[in-house]
């Protein structure tokens, strides 16, 4: 058994502790909260648990392997560096640190002190987007073209990031994971109109190689939620829907062609492609629950989990150049 403490338990937290506790190999030894009242409520679900208001009784407890830090981002950076120092494991939330130069310090503790530094992007780990990388992977779609994808709904409301920061992490992951081409260039658009300085609906394009883009449209003030992801491919492309309870995946068979024509050197000729469309079964795991399983492993055998700091830091790297850019109303941000 391999013991795991986590800090934060707020709206995020709670998910992460029914995962950790209802795997077999983990045992769930703490639960640290400023909160009164969420340990408290985090009493009543766990009985073995010990339940503590400063993180300091995680680091200091010689028998805790690894420690989860679901807390704001703010707080992300002193935490899991604390946490790492103390020669723990580190699970840390989405997006990994404020800035660029944090997330590098982390990846370097985690290397010098041979410590997993594992970063929660919950939907690299969903039967949807696994299931995407292996038509990817077949070379199903053809050559990749664009990442198009909308995270719309109402709420929730955060009083200290902009929406880039809650939403956004999501699909730059997932588009990373299914395009790990290097990313030249982002712009991104958004405005403050409610006047509280938080900037609650943004556009976000990405210049990747070989011109691949990405569009990411995110928001919290629209009328109807939308979780949709177009992924273009030469050869064929994908809608995924997640708010679909079934066939969240379509391929259809469609795509363009230009080429020249011998009557009209000057002037390519297009043509559509229209094909069949079908719906891959995909797995209705729970997330959280095999990204569990997969951290447990790198416990034991220490190889690197698969969205690791690196993985966070290419996240974090786009954040931060597409807050820079909405300053300057879009302005391209090449990124390093
Ligand atoms: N992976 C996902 O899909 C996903 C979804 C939602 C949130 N998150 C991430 O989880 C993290 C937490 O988000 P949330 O929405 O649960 O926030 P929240 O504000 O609801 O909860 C945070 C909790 O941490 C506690 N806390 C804050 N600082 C602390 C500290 N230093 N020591 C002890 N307790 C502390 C607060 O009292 C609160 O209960 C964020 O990084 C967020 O981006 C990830």
């Amino acid at each position: 058994m391999m013991k795991i403490g986590l800090i934060g338990y707020g709206y995020w937290g709670p998910n992460l502790a029914r995962n950790f506790n209802q795997n077999p190999d983990l045992e769930l030894s703490y639960i640290c909260d400023f909160s009164q009242d969420r340990l408290k409520a985090a009493s009543v679900m766990y009985k073995q648990t010990k339940f503590v208001n400063d993180p300091e009784a995680l680091f200091k407890d010689k028998d805790l392997d690894a420690i989860a830090v679901a807390t704001p981002v703010s707080t992300h950076f002193d935490l899991a560096k604390r946490a790492l120092e103390s020669g723990k494991d580190v699970w840390l939330e989405k997006p990994m640190t404020e800035k660029v130069e944090q997330a590098e310090e982390l990846i370097e503790l985690a290397e010098k002190n041979k410590r997993l530094l594992h970063v929660d992007h919950t939907f690299v780990y969903t039967g949807a987007v696994r299931k995407i990388k292996e038509l990817i992977d077949k070379g199903e779609l053809g050559d990749l073209i664009y990442y198009d994808s909308t995270r719309v709904n109402l709420g929730l409301f955060q009083q200290d990031v902009d929406v880039i920061w809650d939403l956004a992490p999501h699909d730059i992951s997932i588009m990373d994971y299914l395009m790990p081409f290097k990313k030249m260039a982002v712009s991104a658009t958004g405005s403050k109109f409610y006047g509280n300085g938080i900037v609650p609906k943004a556009l976000l394009t990405i210049y990747m190689e070989n011109n691949v883009v990405g569009h990411i449209n995110v928001s919290w003030v629209s009328p109807v939620k939308i979780r949709q992801t177009l992924i273009g491919g030469t050869a064929k492309m994908v809608l995924y829907d997640d708010n679909q309870p079934s066939e969240k995946i379509k391929v259809y068979d469609k795509g363009v062609q230009l080429f020249e024509t011998k009557e009209d050197l000057y002037h390519l000729k297009v043509q559509y492609r229209v094909g069949d469309m079908w719906a891959p079964k995909v797995s209705d795991h729970e997330a959280l629950g095999l990204q569990t399983k997969h951290f447990v492993e790198c416990l034991k055998t220490r190889q690197k989990p698969l969205t690791d700091g690196k993985a966070g830091l290419e996240v974090v790297k786009i954040l931060v150049a597409s807050q820079k850019s909405l300053k300057g109303r879009g302005v391209p941000v090449e990124l390093a």
